[in-house]
């Protein structure tokens, strides 16, 4: 069996309700993401930075896992330690679709981070600028979301992944956001085969060897039958 690594991006959520962000009538149309994904326009505005992280929660947490998240956690469950589930997304419908150990490497809604002290905990379901950090007390929390200008979550456990992989997959994801717009090219300079699952071929097109398109909720669940047939 392939030792697998698997990205994911929100168009792996899209059929759960969740919006993505560059699609036509993407979040990124209709909010300036300097605003609202980064520290600075943190540092301008927390209450509308809240605002709009608290909204997503909601959202979030009033959606379901659909088959694309069901057959990824199906394949992780039936090849144990094989498939290494790298994520952009920062919703758990991965988690709720019953995978473990996903890398959620752009953070989590769920997370709470103290931007004062990097302590870390759950956030509530609203957080707001006053909130205090349990650990420190400094009014400092801030969600725990990677915004741009910041170093994601456990590159090195990605690249170690990405450098002994037989397979990368890209799904759902534009491939506009680096460093996760070059893991393909990393994979395949590292020797793994690349296949690309989204709606639509993306720019990034050519860093993969192969392709299929379609919703995630169809073209995902008979990628996995088809890995899975042949172990
Ligand atoms: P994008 O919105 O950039 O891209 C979504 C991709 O999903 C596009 O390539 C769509 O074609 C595809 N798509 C849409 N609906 C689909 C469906 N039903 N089935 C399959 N594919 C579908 O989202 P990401 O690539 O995830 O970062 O964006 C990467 C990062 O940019 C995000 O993690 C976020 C954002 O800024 C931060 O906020 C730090």
């Amino acid at each position: 069996m392939k030792r697998i690594v698997i990205l994911t991006g929100a168009g792996v959520s899209a059929e759960s309700g969740l919006g993505t962000f560059r699609d036509k009538d993407g979040l990124w149309t209709k909010y300036d993401l300097n605003e609202v994904a980064t520290p600075e326009g943190f540092a301008r505005n927390p209450v509308f930075v809240h605002d709009f992280y608290n909204a997503r929660r909601a959202n979030c947490r009033g959606a379901e896992p659909n088959a694309a998240h069901r057959a990824l956690a199906r394949l992780s469950a039936a090849v144990p330690g094989q498939v290494t589930l790298v994520t952009q997304n920062v919703d758990d419908l991965h988690e709720r679709a019953g995978a473990v150990g996903v890398i959620h490497m752009h953070g989590m809604l769920d997370g709470a981070l103290c931007a004062s002290c990097d302590h870390r905990w759950r956030a509530q379901a609203v957080m707001s600028p006053v909130d205090a950090c349990p650990a420190c007390g400094m009014l400092a929390a801030r969600p725990d979301i990677v915004w741009f200008g910041e170093m994601p979550y456990r590159m090195d456990e990605i690249y170690e992944a990405l450098l002994m992989a037989d397979l990368f997959v890209a799904i759902g994801t534009s491939g506009n956001v680096y460093p996760a717009a070059g893991f393909a090219a990393e994979a395949r300079a590292n020797g793994a085969e690349t296949l690309e699952l989204n709606l639509e071929p993306t720019e990034g097109r050519r860093a993969f060897d192969a392709g299929r398109y379609g919703p995630a909720s169809s073209v995902v669940p008979a990628w996995v039958d088809e890995v899975l047939s042949r172990v």
